[in-house]
């Protein structure tokens, strides 16, 4: 394939999450523009309407309007947050906030990935959850009138940090948190303290919150998504020839983790700033394609990286060597278990690829890809093997494309545009 153009990827997944939920707990109307309409976006919307917010509907292009209140209502059914963990961990933080009862469940998916490292230290704060001791959605989660909270994580991770947060927010509380190793997306705490509230670190790592500011309605405009952006970094790079501009991307630091990899990996890449969005960085890409050299993945380095290493992995099957992706065993519970299926399928496409402890070791060749990939309807395997379809002579045959949708509508027609034509994405 041959890319060419320049071309906008749909708005920032965590950071629509987030500003809708801040949204609904303004009083008064926000509107945000670019914000992500895909599948989970809208499980979050959902949710809010039924707590009493207006949302009007999320289409692409069309600017979406809120309006807040500073209480949310009981609900009157269960709240369905489909595919999304974040909308249920966030989700959770912000109810147990309120003085009522509402049941959380989500998808088959959802219902699998554990809910303990949230429900856990709401709990110590004073939430109550039905079944108590359950780590599955789905659940009752009581909230009402909460405590402070001193709570270090069991793993480095941004929905955790965010729940905890935004339960601090809700009962007016302040929240103090260490993660372990390596720095999730700092996207609440940057929100938070764009609203006045305290949020600082101290010289030990430790986040303290203080509830200190107050929200107000807002109208801001949401950065393209990076972790959609490395989908179509990744098919430029794989590309004969051309360059490719993607516009207006995040490149918030605790996001771009991938960059910094593919640029050991010997990946031509630069990064145009433009400014900011939401109190975020933004730049263009302009990505070349040209051989890519295997590199090691430090343990520090996952959080920074989470959502990309699919595509990385992916990458990793063309490059010249053996790369490893150090302390990976989070991979297991996300919206599959990634690390299992990235291992199989990429052994299923021709590549040599495998699971050592907690590692994903993936050795790098020059056979054209062909064989049949099974996502378990996570979107971002799905993307990942299409962006591994798009090298010459490839034969990929990908489960569901359809869920893509989740984060990234129209992604094989945006993955097919970005070519010369000569061939399709993953069919
Ligand atoms: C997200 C955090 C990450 C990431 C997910 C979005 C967020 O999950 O995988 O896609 O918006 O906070 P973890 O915090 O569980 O690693």
């Amino acid at each position: 394939m041959i890319v060419r153009g320049s071309v906008t990827v749909p708005g920032d997944k965590s950071l629509t999450h987030r500003l809708l939920l801040l949204a609904g707990l303004a009083p008064g109307r926000s509107r945000l523009r670019g914000a992500l309409t895909s599948l989970d976006a809208r499980a979050t919307a959902a949710v809010l309407r039924a707590l009493g917010v207006a949302v009007s509907p999320l289409r692409p292009g069309r600017e979406v309007q809120i309006v807040g209140r500073r209480r949310f209502r009981q609900p009157g059914a269960t709240l369905n947050c489909g595919n999304s963990g974040t909308t249920a961990r966030l989700g959770l933080g912000v109810l147990a906030g309120h003085p009522f009862s509402s049941r959380v469940t989500g998808d088959a998916s959802l219902r699998r990935r554990p809910m303990r490292r949230v429900t856990e230290p709401l709990s110590r704060m004073g939430a109550r959850f039905e079944p108590a001791d359950a780590d599955r959605l789905p659940l009752l989660v009581r909230g009402g009138v909460l405590g402070p909270l001193t709570w270090e994580l069991p793993v480095s991770s941004a929905q955790i940090k965010g729940c905890l947060f935004f339960a601090g927010l809700a009962a007016g509380r302040p929240v103090s948190l260490r993660e372990p190793s390596g720095r999730s997306r700092d996207h609440t705490e940057r929100l938070f303290r764009s609203f006045g509230y305290s949020v600082v670190e101290d010289a030990r790592g430790w986040l303290h919150f203080e509830p200190t500011g107050a929200l107000v309605p807002f109208d801001l405009e949401v950065p393209g998504d990076p972790s959609s952006a490395a989908f179509l970094v990744g098919a430029a790079l794989l590309a004969e020839a051309g360059t490719l501009r993607i516009q207006a991307v995040g490149v918030n630091p605790t996001r771009t983790g991938f960059l910094r990899v593919l640029e050991r990996m010997g990946a031509r890449i630069m990064v145009e700033p433009r400014g900011e969005r939401s109190g975020e960085p933004i730049g263009d890409l302009m990505v070349e394609p040209g051989p890519l050299g295997a590199t090691e993945v430090a343990a520090e380095e996952i959080p920074g990286l989470i959502d990309e290493i699919p595509l990385l992995a992916v990458l990793a099957s063309r490059a010249e060597g053996i790369t490893r992706f150090r302390e990976v065993g989070e991979l297991r519970v996300k919206e599959s278990d990634r690390l299992g299926l990235l291992a199989s399928n990429l052994r299923a496409v021709g590549a040599n690829a495998a699971v050592e402890g907690e590692a994903l070791v993936v050795e790098g060749g020059t056979r054209p890809p062909a064989g049949r990939v099974r996502t378990d309807a996570d979107h971002r395997i799905a993307m990942a093997f299409a962006v591994l379809g798009t090298v010459r002579g490839a034969r990929v045959r990908v489960d569901n494309m359809a869920c893509a949708a989740v984060s990234f509508p129209g992604f094989a027609e945006v993955l097919r545009g970005i070519g010369d034509g000569r061939r399709g994405a993953a069919r």
